[in-house]
This record gives C-alpha cells, sequence and structure tokens, in this order.
C-alpha cells in the first residue's frame, strides 16, 4: 500500500510502537502498511513495573482495558506521542497526566454499535417467543411444544431509549423486522426511516411492546428504570439493558417480572460486574423464566475487535503522519488538512495567555511566512499547527521550544 505521507514524517522505521492485551491483528496490519516497522506485540497487560521498564524509547502504546498508564508512567516515557486504547473506555489512563504532557489519548467509542444492535433484535425475538424456558426445558428432556404467549415481532411497537449511534441503529435493523419503532431522547434527534419521536419518556413506556435502553450512564440516567416506570410499562412487555448497569433498578425488575408485570427481559449489564472472565457472578435476576442474562458481551464480536484495532491504529497513524487528533481525549481535537509543500509545526503549550503572540512574533522575526495556521485550545492546554513555507525549517524547532509555557513540538518535514 502507497502512503502519501511516508517522506513527511520522522523516519518510520525510528518510532517504536508497543501492542500489548493481545490487540487484534488489523492493528498491526494498518501499522505495517503504513509503513511502520518497528511494531513490538504482548498478549498480556502489562504491570506499572513492566511500563516504567520498558517505554524508553516508546513513541506509541496500544492497550486494552487491564493495562494502567498512571501519571507515573506517563512521565517515564519520554517519546510518548500517542496512547490507544483499543476498547471503549478510557478510564485505564491518567488523562489529567497525558493531557499536561502532551500525549493524544485516542479510544473507539463506536466500533461495536452494530455488535449490540444485532443482539437487541435477536433477544427481541427469543423473549417474544419464551425461547429461554422451552430451550431450558428441552435441555431437561422436556417437550413444550404449544404456542401460548409466543408472539412475531412484525407489527410490534418496540421502544428506544436513546436514539444516539447504538439507538438508531436498533431503529434501522428493527424496522426491517416489521417493528413499529418509537423513541424517546433528551436532545431532538431525528428519526431513522419511519421511527416515530415521542414527546416524554412516560408515553414510551405506556404504548411499547418492548422496550430497549442505549443511555450512557450519566447521573440522569441512574435507575431510569425503576418501580415506578417499570410499572408505566405496558402489561406483560420485555425490557432489554444493553446499556449501562446503573440505568435499571434491578432489585424492581426482579419484582416486576416475578408479578408478570414484566413479562421478559434481556439483561446485558449490571450494577456490578466481575473483573475477569471465569469469575462467579451473582444477579437478583439469576433463574427467573424468560430472562436472559448476558455478561457484558453486547458488544463483543470478532468483526468489533478488528474494527477497533482499525479505528484506533489509523487515528495513532493520524497523529503521526499528519498531527491529526480527532477523536483525542487530552491533545485537542484538531482534524488537519494533507501537509502540502510545506513543513507542518506541531506545538501543545499550557493554555496561558500571550503563548500565540509569541509564536507569532517568533515567526514574524524569523521571516518565516506561515501558509496555515489552526489552533483548538480545552481548559488546559492549547495545540497549535503551522504550515509554513519549506525554506524556513532551520532553527525553528530550538526556538519554539524556547517559547514559555511549551509542553513539545514536534516537525513534520
Ligand atoms: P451515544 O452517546 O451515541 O447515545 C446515547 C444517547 O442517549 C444520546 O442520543 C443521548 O442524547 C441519549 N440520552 C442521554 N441521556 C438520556 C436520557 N436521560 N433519556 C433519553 N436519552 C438520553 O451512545 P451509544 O454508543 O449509542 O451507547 C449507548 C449505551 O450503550 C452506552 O451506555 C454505552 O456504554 C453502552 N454500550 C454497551 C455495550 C455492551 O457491550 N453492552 C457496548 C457498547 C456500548
Amino acid at each position: 500500500m502507497t502512503d502519501a505521507n511516508q517522506d513527511l514524517s520522522y523516519p518510520k522505521k525510528n518510532i517504536k510502537v508497543l501492542l500489548l492485551e493481545g490487540i487484534h491483528q488489523s492493528a498491526v496490519e494498518n501499522f505495517k502498511d503504513h509503513h511502520f516497522v518497528n511494531i513490538e506485540t504482548h498478549d498480556v497487560a502489562w504491570s506499572e513495573e513492566e511500563l516504567l521498564e520498558n517505554l524508553e524509547d516508546v513513541h506509541l502504546i496500544g492497550i486494552r482495558s487491564k493495562t494502567q498508564i498512571t501519571e507515573k508512567v506517563i512521565k517515564n516515557a519520554p517519546k510518548l506521542k500517542g496512547i490507544g486504547c483499543f476498547c471503549i473506555g478510557t478510564n485505564q489512563v491518567d488523562l489529567k497526566a497525558a493531557t499536561m504532557d502532551g500525549v493524544t489519548v485516542f479510544n473507539s467509542p463506536y466500533s461495536n454499535t452494530r455488535s449490540v444492535a444485532e443482539l437487541v433484535i435477536a433477544e427481541s425475538i427469543m423473549l417474544m417467543r419464551r425461547i429461554p424456558l422451552r430451550d431450558k426445558k428441552a435441555h431437561e428432556g422436556t417437550w413444550l411444544k404449544d404456542a401460548k404467549d409466543s408472539y412475531e415481532v412484525r407489527g410490534k411497537k418496540l421502544g428506544i431509549i436513546g436514539y444516539g449511534h447504538i439507538g438508531s441503529q436498533v431503529s434501522v435493523l428493527a424496522e426491517n423486522m416489521g417493528f413499529d419503532v418509537y423513541y424517546y431522547d433528551i436532545e431532538p434527534k431525528l428519526p431513522m426511516g419511519n421511527a416515530t419521536r415521542v414527546e416524554s419518556m412516560d408515553e414510551l413506556l405506556q404504548i411499547s411492546d418492548i422496550v430497549t435502553l442505549h443511555v450512557p450512564a450519566t447521573p440522569s440516567t441512574e435507575l431510569l428504570i425503576d418501580a415506578e416506570a417499570l410499572n408505566q410499562m405496558k402489561e406483560g412487555s420485555i425490557l432489554l439493558n444493553l446499556s449501562r448497569g446503573s440505568v435499571v433498578d434491578i432489585p424492581a425488575l426482579r419484582d416486576a417480572l416475578k408479578s408478570g408485570q414484566i413479562a421478559g427481559a434481556g439483561v446485558d449489564v449490571y450494577p456490578q460486574e466481575p473483573e475477569s472472565k471465569g469469575e462467579s457472578f451473582k444477579t437478583e435476576l439469576q433463574n427467573i423464566p424468560n430472562v436472559i442474562l448476558t455478561p457484558h458481551i453486547g458488544g463483543s464480536t470478532i468483526e468489533a475487535q478488528y474494527n477497533i484495532g482499525k479505528d484506533v491504529s489509523t487515528k495513532l497513524i493520524n497523529l503521526i503522519d499528519n498531527g491529526t487528533t480527532v477523536g483525542s481525549h487530552t491533545v485537542p481535537p484538531l482534524n488537519l488538512p494533507v501537509q502540502k509543500d510545506a513543513h507542518r509545526i506541531l506545538h501543545v503549550h499550557e493554555n496561558k495567555p500571550g503563548v500565540l503572540s509569541e509564536i507569532n512574533n517568533l515567526l514574524s522575526e524569523m521571516d518565516i511566512n506561515i501558509l496555515g495556521q489552526y489552533l483548538k485550545t480545552n481548559e488546559y492546554i492549547g495545540y497549535v499547527v503551522l504550515d509554513i513555507d519549506k525554506e524556513s525549517v532551520e532553527r525553528i524547532l530550538d526556538e519554539m521550544n524556547k517559547v514559555k509555557h511549551t509542553i513539545r513540538t514536534r516537525i513534520l518535514y
């Protein structure tokens, strides 16, 4: 694969990429396709001690959720430019420390959207057909052949709470299955296909045969579905929670299932979840008929792993090749155009008054012609990118590093 940027960046052979925790091969292939050659991979997470000993010459590190990148680790990684979290969250990284060191942190929040949406459709059908009970009985040797309480999903009302990436994808798939789709979101979201927006959550709960939750964990969604909400739902309806464990009051759901108010539930996320695979797990929803319990695997598919590998590695490659930081949780996000007939200076500084004017004065004193200038700041730091005339690069790196409040400067040739 050719790479238009391969001559622009710091020589690729000098850039060390360290990938931990068995990150999908799609990431390795992507780096190789973009001419990175120094790629080290490990299947396990590293301890802080191992990180402190081995990050001296690492420019990019890829982790999943188990490796903790602390302030101490960041401070001991002098060449580190980017951290790729090949997963959904970024809690395992000290984001404040990374910000103050000008280290860009990426993750992949939406690579598993489709995987979650497919499981929602599958569970809707399984629960409407009362499959968990019939499956259990068949395994036990009982032939539970009847049509009792079994329904098609065609023509049933599916109510989606939270019409973001996953909710809207569920909407499209559900409509194709013949559902009549309704949704409620606190933001004004446009309907996909023929879905109908409703004005209140109460209305959605009252009309839906199946309610599926796709909201984030925020103070406003904590116990969003409590006893009162469950009582508002149609008698004999179904609840799906593949969002976050804090959203549903589990004892209230157990009671509603036992009383028959709710006829079935699919639950993938819990208020307390075991840390790792194979650990024992308890919930009050165990051993209730017509309940599908899954261990937070809504987004866990081979395709999602592939997509995450490709997505996060692409973000890291773009960071190295042209300074783009879109999707960053630390350095302010800038989407930069392709660098053409120019050197590109990437300057990260503390967000203090006077830095930009000092940079501009410096460039004018050096008689440097600026072809393009891009700036974004956040609460703590600023990221300024300058495309300058090809002729004028000498001395600039040293001079830029002398600018007051500079955190780091990089040049793409
Ligand atoms: P998103 O951020 O794209 O969408 C969330 C939507 O919820 C937004 O449209 C927002 O306006 C809306 N919202 C927020 N508060 C609300 C409220 N009180 N009432 C109604 N709507 C509200 O998020 P995305 O990617 O669709 O993810 C949804 C949830 O699914 C998240 O909690 C995420 O953590 C979870 N998730 C679970 C997975 C699993 O393995 N089970 C995998 C991936 C995501």
